[in-house]
C-alpha cells in the first residue's frame, strides 16, 4: 500500500504560518509523499514561496507540487518553482516524477491544467482570437498530461493538477465559474491512458470526491473544500 497525503490551496503568504505549519506536523506517520495541488501562494509573490518552504520545513516526506493561478498572478512563477526546487521540492509543469516507496513505483504526471468548460458546453475553438487562444491553452495542458502519462511506467499513476477535469468536483460552487475551474478536455487523456487518482484543487467551495467519465477518481483537495490541512488516500494493488 502507498499512503497520498494531499492539499491545495495553501495559499502562503507572510504572517499565516502558525497554524498551517502545525497542520503538516507529523505527516510522515500518515503518508508517504505529500501532493500539493497549486494556489502554493496568495499573490503570487517568490517570498510566499519561501513562507510555503517554511510551513513545509518538518515535512520529512517528498513532496510533489504543481503551480497554480495565484502563483502565475505577477509573473514571478518561474522564481516560485526556483525557491521551492532549490529546497528539494519537485514542482511539475507537464514533467513527471516517480518516487520509491516501499518497493513499489509511484509515479505522478503534474500541471496546473485550465479552464474551458465541460462537456458540449465546452469552450469551442471558435470566434475570436482570444477565446480560441483560451481554448488553445486548455489543449496545451491536456497534451501535458497526454505526454506525461504516455512516457510514465509507474506501479501508480497520479495527474496532479491545479484545474479540474471533472465537473462533479466543482458541485459547491456557483454554476457560473464551473467553466473558470476546470475542463473536460483534461479528462480525455486520463481516461484514455489511465491513471490509480487525480488529485486537484482550485475550487474552494466545491466537493472532494468524484470520477472521470472513464471511472478514475478524483479528489478536490484545496483546503477550505476538505476542511483540513491535508487528505490521504492509500493506493493498494
Ligand atoms: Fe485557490
Ligand atoms: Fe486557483
Amino acid at each position: 500500500m502507498v499512503r497520498i497525503a494531499a492539499v491545495g490551496d495553501v495559499h502562503a503568504q507572510v504572517g499565516a504560518v502558525p497554524m498551517l505549519k502545525s497542520g503538516f506536523a507529523n505527516i510522515a506517520n500518515k503518508a508517504d509523499i505529500l501532493a500539493i495541488a497549486g494556489d502554493l501562494t496568495a499573490h503570487g509573490k517568490a517570498e510566499e514561496a519561501e513562507v510555503l518552504v517554511y510551513i513545509l520545513q518538518d515535512v520529512k516526506v517528498p513532496i510533489v507540487l504543481v503551480l497554480g493561478n495565484h502563483d502565475y498572478h505577477l509573473g514571478e512563477q518561474d522564481k516560485i518553482k526556483g525557491v521551492l526546487v532549490k529546497s528539494g521540492n519537485t514542482v511539475l509543469d507537464g514533467e513527471t516524477a516517480v518516487f520509491d516507496v516501499g518497493g513499489y513505483k509511484v509515479g505522478f504526471v503534474g500541471t496546473k491544467g485550465f479552464g474551458g468548460g465541460f462537456g458540449i458546453r465546452a469552450l469551442p475553438d471558435f470566434g475570436e482570437q482570444i477565446f480560441r487562444e483560451m481554448y488553445r491553452e486548455g489543449v496545451r495542458e491536456a497534451n501535458k498530461i497526454r505526454g506525461g502519462l504516455e512516457s510514465l511506467a509507474a506501479d501508480f499513476r497520479i495527474v496532479l493538477l491545479h484545474y479540474s477535469p471533472i465537473k462533479d468536483t466543482l458541485f459547491g460552487e456557483p454554476p457560473e465559474v464551473y467553466a473558470f475551474l476546470g475542463a473536460s478536455i483534461m479528462a480525455e487523456p486520463i481516461d484514455k491512458l489511465g491513471a490509480d487518482l487525480v488529485l486537484h484543487g482550485h475550487a474552494h467551495y466545491g466537493t472532494e470526491k468524484g470520477m472521470t467519465p472513464g471511472g478514475v477518481p478524483v479528489r478536490n483537495v484545496a483546503i477550505p473544500t476538505m476542511g483540513r490541512p491535508y487528505a490521504v488516500y492509500p493506493l493498494i494493488r
